[in-house]
């Protein structure tokens, strides 16, 4: 078991053929200030460049980003479903048009978003849903979220932070979430107004992760080593530090793999004794962990269906004397072995996300 993957669609399978509902990964939803960086980041854990980002309120309504995973073109039979892409994306807006150019993605968000909340800086509560099918991703969802304003701007009404936060608390509150605070290097943490959020729903810190971003940014003679340790406040399930695609990167269309080199660079030479636990694709890897701790807790159930299934077979067969076919065996071990290989899994995990990088993102699916 070397990739979370093909271990997840695995496990998926079990929990079809035993009548469980499959596992609920949790969603990932990113909140923050307004510019901190969220969609920078969400992209870049995708590890395809579709969004919509820039300066001012770019994010106006919220985006919910399923992605699906499906087998390789060449993999697929041409009846399944006609589809020549590799990758792809579909809208629930326009649920027949099939996006196979990623640029054309990110054009059809920006119509949506004037379409639901108006072209001058309007925000609505409705969300966009987008799939990506992809042979390289998980199943798992991802919610990018207009940001946190305090000044209403163009349509805005008065009461536009009260209305930002009620949509994003109505995220957030979702226990089966995880919250990925994006805060700029350059700001005062202790004002972050994303904390503050997740705190009144996040309570314990469970579910609570920090990114730092903009790490590039900061004044000449600052940086953000006390605050990546945790030493300003402290982050249970741990602060990240990251540099995303700067406006001028996205202006010259740098490619996704030239900035992930970058930030590694910048990471090695301004925080040599944290580079190893900083950057897009540790924070990916850190995702993929809390992932599997969530399918390493549905284990237990799992198992037992499994067995009840299987005593219910035997039964059966008493009754009608009949062979009846008992896959159960099978399920209880593929389990059974993704229990023993979870730890090998993470390790494998972090390899294949240091030696696959195809877009030159972190891609969270690694
Ligand atoms: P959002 O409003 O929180 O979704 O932020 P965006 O992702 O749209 O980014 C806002 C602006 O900040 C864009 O121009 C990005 O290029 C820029 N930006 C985001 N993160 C970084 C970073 O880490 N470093 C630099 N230099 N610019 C960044
Ligand atoms: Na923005
Ligand atoms: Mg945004």
């Amino acid at each position: 078991m070397d990739t979370l993957i093909p271990v997840i669609n695995r496990l998926q399978e079990v929990f079809l053929t035993v009548g469980a509902e499959s596992i609920q990964l949790p969603q990932i939803v990113v909140v923050g200030s307004q510019s901190s960086g969220k969609s920078s980041v969400l992209e870049s854990l995708v590890g395809r460049d579709f969004l919509p980002r820039g300066t001012g309120i770019v994010t106006r309504r919220p985006l919910v980003l399923q992605l699906v995973h499906v087998p390789p073109l060449e993999e697929r039979r041409s009846q399944d479903n006609g589809i020549k892409a590799e990758e792809w994306g579909t809208f629930l807006h326009c649920k027949n048009q099939i996006f196979d150019d990623f640029s054309e993605i990110r054009k059809e968000i920006e119509l949506e978003t004037d379409r639901g909340s108006g072209d001058d800086k309007g925000i609505s509560p409705e969300a966009i849903y987008l799939k990506i099918y992809s042979p390289n991703v998980l199943n798992l969802t991802l919610v990018d979220l207009p940001g946190i304003t305090k000044v209403p701007v163009g349509d805005q009404p008065e009461d536009i932070e009260a209305q930002v936060q009620e949509m994003i608390v109505s995220f957030i509150s979702n226990p089966n979430s995880i919250i990925l605070c994006v805060s700029p290097a350059n700001s005062d943490l202790a004002t972050s107004d994303a904390l503050k959020l997740a705190r009144e729903v996040d309570t314990d810190g469970r579910r609570t992760l920090l990114v730092v971003s903009k790490l590039d940014l900061m004044d000449a003679g600052t940086d953000a080593l006390e605050v990546l340790l945790g030493r300003v406040i402290p982050v249970r399930l741990g602060i990240v530090g990251v540099v995303n695609r700067s406006q001028h990167d996205l202006n010259t269309n740098k490619s996704m793999a030239d900035c992930a080199k970058d930030e590694h660079a910048f990471l090695q030479r301004h925080y040599p004794s944290l580079a190893s636990r900083c950057g897009t694709r540790y924070l990916a890897r850190t995702l993929s962990r809390l992932l599997m701790h969530h399918i390493r807790d549905c284990l237990p159930e799992l198992k037992r269906r499994v067995t009840v299934l299987s005593s219910q077979y035997q039964a059966r067969l008493s009754d009608y004397g009949q062979p009846v076919e008992d896959h159960s065996a099978t399920l209880l071990q593929i389990v059974t072995k993704f229990a023993s290989d979870y730890c090998n899994t993470i390790e494998g995990t972090a390899r294949y996300i240091q030696t696959t990088e195809l877009c030159g993102g972190a891609r969270i699916c690694y």
